[in-house]
């Protein structure tokens, strides 16, 4: 199977009371953590390269890997996504470079602003057969060089979506409920502790998201910042002899329970870093005579899979979906 764009994924996502995972790709072992576990577990993937994974690691480089994983995994449908695009330029580059799917994200701009790039890059993505996924509401957390503090965060307002989906023809769209970039999605002040002492956040906005659906039936809707920081990832990297105090990410429940609706697309790359960074921390701990990078890779490309594994079959419920 070649490359696919995601409008039958969501389709049968939407009908089937599923997500597809879309997950951050910055190297080989990322690539094939994923894309390995997708095909283990029969489930669709979405495989996507933010502006910081192309300066990081070159346009070239990131197509080609992402094409060596469509030739070993031709079972299963694969999306090459463009995550956080800013500027039609870069959604151009990126679609006139193979991507099947970019994401124009606007969301900082008016509510005009936002409408005029989308359609822009929509108009042009269209043509040539790719799909747009376009924002409206603002994170909180760390996308490329926007930082937005929690609490200055804007939640989706639902008024606003139909007329910005009509009017800009967007094929999906990712709506702010709650969710935020990065391993510190919250501050200890908008949580609670539980009897462990561990950060409760604040429950996900359910009642924007439904509104959202009710003014847009059977159109898919993503998720991003939806890393759940496991704590015992976070522990790991504690133990030897990393300093994560008071990680919090969205509780893994909600998102399972968002995938049920009309949430086609869920947005996972920091339990990836904290799983490979947990397991090579560990392992330098522990053979700190080894030195050759496959040595530490190796459990650290198992644990990208364990990680996507373990988000297919309990929180997407994408597995055996292919
Ligand atoms: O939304 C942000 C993603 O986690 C990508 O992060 O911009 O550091 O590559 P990055
Ligand atoms: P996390 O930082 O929660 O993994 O979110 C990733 C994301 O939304 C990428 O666009
Ligand atoms: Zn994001």
């Amino acid at each position: 199977m070649a490359l696919v764009t995601s409008t039958e994924m969501f389709k049968k996502a939407y009908d089937g009371g599923y997500a597809v995972g879309a997950f951050n790709v910055n190297n080989m072992e990322i690539v094939q953590g994923i894309t390995e576990a997708a095909d283990e577990l029969k489930s669709p993937v979405i495989l996507q390269v933010s502006k910081g994974a192309r300066a990081y690691a070159n346009h070239t480089y990131l197509t080609k890997l992402v094409e060596a994983a469509v030739i070993e995994h031709p079972d299963i449908p694969i999306v090459l996504h463009l995550d956080h695009g800013d500027t039609f330029e870069l959604c151009k580059d990126c679609i006139d470079g193979g991507f099947t799917s970019v994401m124009i994200d606007a969301s900082s701009k008016s509510f005009e602003d936002n409408i005029a790039l989308t359609k822009q890059v929509v108009d042009y993505a269209h043509d040539k057969g790719v799909v747009v996924e376009a924002e409206l509401g603002t994170l909180a957390g760390i996308e490329d060089e926007v930082v937005v503090e929690a609490g200055k965060e804007a939640y989706t307002r639902p008024e606003e979506v139909e007329e910005f989906v009509s009017r800009t023809g967007c094929d999906s769209l990712a709506i702010a409920i709650g969710t935020s970039h990065g391993a510190y999605k919250f501050t200890a002040a908008q949580c609670t502790r539980n009897a462990d002492g561990v950060l409760v956040p604040p429950p996900l906005r359910f009642d924007v998201l439904e509104e959202c659906i009710k003014r847009l039936p059977g159109f898919p809707i993503v998720l991003h910042g939806s890393s759940s920081v496991p704590q015992e990832f976070v522990k790991m990297v504690n133990t030897y002899g990393g300093n994560m105090p008071d990680a919090v990410g969205i509780p893994e429940e909600q998102l399972r329970q968002a995938a049920k609706l009309a949430v086609c697309k869920i947005n996972i790359d920091s339990d990836i870093r904290l799983a490979m960074t947990g397991n090579i921390r560990k392992y330098f701990a522990e053979h700190p005579d080894h030195f050759d990078p496959r040595q530490y890779l190796k459990p650290a490309r198992q644990a990208v899979k364990d990680m996507v594994s373990h988000k297919i079959k309990n929180v997407l419920g994408s597995d055996g979906k292919a």
